[in-house]
């Protein structure tokens, strides 16, 4: 019963995530939560800028990319970035045990923020 219910949760906002994005892109930024858990967790490989030039990036193959590049985005759904983050991708480690889904919506949503 809890599992289901945590599964019809992440479901919807999953929902949630992709309507914002499709009906007002960057409403859903979010300067506060989201940059202080990219700053905990995320800028030691993806960079103080985004551009996936962090201090930890250094020896990573493939390195990070480049959060900056406006062509990133528009190869990715939300949908698609958030199973990423929770589950991590070659390098990079799932945050799915550190972060709830709504922490991950909330950097997900900062991330967009370095968006050029
Ligand atoms: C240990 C270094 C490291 C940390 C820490 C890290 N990442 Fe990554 N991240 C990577 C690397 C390397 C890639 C590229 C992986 C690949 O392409 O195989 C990546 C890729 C990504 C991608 C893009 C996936 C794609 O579609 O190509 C996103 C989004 C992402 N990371 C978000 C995050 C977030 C959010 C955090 C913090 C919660 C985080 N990362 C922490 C190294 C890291």
């Amino acid at each position: 019963m809890r599992g289901r219910k945590k599964k019809v949760l992440v479901g919807s906002l999953l929902v949630l995530l992709t309507a914002g994005g499709a009906l007002a892109p960057g409403a859903m930024a979010d300067g506060g939560e989201g940059k202080k858990i990219y700053e905990a967790h995320c800028l030691s490989c993806h960079g103080p800028q985004g551009d996936g030039k962090g201090p930890g990036a250094r020896h990573l193959s493939p390195p990070p990319p480049d959060f900056t590049d406006r062509a990133f985005w528009e190869n990715r759904t939300d949908s698609f970035l958030f199973h990423v983050i929770q589950n991590g991708l070659g390098p990079m480690p799932g945050w799915s045990d550190t972060l709830s889904p709504s922490s991950i919506a909330d950097v997900l949503s900062y991330l967009r923020t370095f968006r050029r």
